[in-house]
């Protein structure tokens, strides 16, 4: 299936969930708004990509699963956007959410976010032991565990000198955790076994934290236009960053070389299995800053 027809059906299980049973209008046109301002949809594609790349012929429960993954991560950049976070008046090139809709409605938006997915799962055409370890991945990823926490340290983190160390757990939390995810639940729905699994979920981790090194290196190079976000706002608020720590340099080789090794550990899956890694490679190279 064609990378666009895939985003299209994420969106519209999102947006048939929401639209359902609408009862508080108002929240629905916040959340969607937010939803279809579109955005790389990396998670999801993943998830997709990784599900055919073992042969899988994706069903309406697979986009259930990734738009619940694509939820709770549109729910953490309204979040991430609001005055009392990271205070951004643009993403995904239009006004952020609070900006838009007044800050209680932004924040019941990504209220909305993070709980809907929970159910979206459950009613989702998958075995029921699938659906508890999905859902119980993506609680442990996305709360006070996982993107939460990390959301806590980063924001305990500005204005602070963070050894490298303290910034990688940051990152690896508020970023990597959902980013590994899709590696997580390819695993869990295709019912691997655990060293493939295993496998995945390292490649996952290493993919989410490469990610966050690349949105810090963008913050800092990359303009409006290509952002859709307002650029070198981690430098306002004196963010820790790889850039900050690492040199700018420095951190676009520990891009290319973590990019190059999560391309290499999925050559490892072909050995050990029928596995066709070219579109993952591919989201995996369009990620590449300097070719
Ligand atoms: C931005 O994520 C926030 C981070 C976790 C770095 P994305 O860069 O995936 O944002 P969208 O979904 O494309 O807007
Ligand atoms: C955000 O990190 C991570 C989450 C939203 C969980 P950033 O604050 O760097 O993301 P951007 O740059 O605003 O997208
Ligand atoms: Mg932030
Ligand atoms: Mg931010
Ligand atoms: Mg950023």
């Amino acid at each position: 299936m064609r990378q666009e027809e895939k985003r299209n059906r994420v969106e519209k299980a999102v947006r048939s969930f929401y639209e359902e049973k609408a009862v508080a209008p108002h929240l629905v046109e916040s959340v969607l708004y937010s939803i279809q301002a579109g955005g790389k949809r990396l998670r999801p594609l993943l998830l997709l990509e990784l599900l055919e790349a073992f042969g899988l012929e994706l069903t309406e429960a697979h986009f259930q699963v990734a738009g619940a993954l694509e939820m709770i991560h549109t729910g953490s950049l309204i979040h991430d956007d609001l005055p009392a976070m990271d205070n951004d008046d643009y993403r995904r090139g239009q006004l952020t959410n609070h900006k838009k809709f007044g800050e209680a409605l932004a924040i019941l938006a990504g209220d909305a976010l993070f709980l809907d997915p929970f159910g979206m799962i459950v009613a989702s055409a998958l075995p029921d032991a699938v659906k508890v370890s999905l859902i119980l991945e993506l609680s442990d990823a996305s709360g006070s565990r996982g993107m939460v926490a990390g959301q806590v340290l980063d924001m305990e983190g500005e204005h602070k000198q963070l050894t490298l160390a303290e910034l990688q757990t940051i990152h690896a939390n508020k970023t990597g955790r959902l980013l590994a995810y899709p590696f997580i639940a390819a695993g869990l729905i295709l019912e691997l076994q655990a060293d493939i699994g295993q496998l995945l979920e390292k490649i996952g981790k290493k993919l989410g934290l490469a990610f966050q090194v690349r949105d810090d290196i963008l913050d800092l190079v990359a303009d409006f236009e290509a952002l859709g976000k307002t650029p070198q706002k981690d430098l306002v608020a004196e963010k820790s960053t790889y850039p900050a720590l690492l040199g700018l340099e420095e951190s676009k080789a520990l891009l290319t070389s973590e990019l190059d090794a999560c391309e290499d550990l999925l050559d490892q899956i072909t050995v050990a299995c029928d596995f066709d890694p070219q579109a993952i490679k591919n989201l995996i190279e369009g990620l590449r800053i300097d070719g």
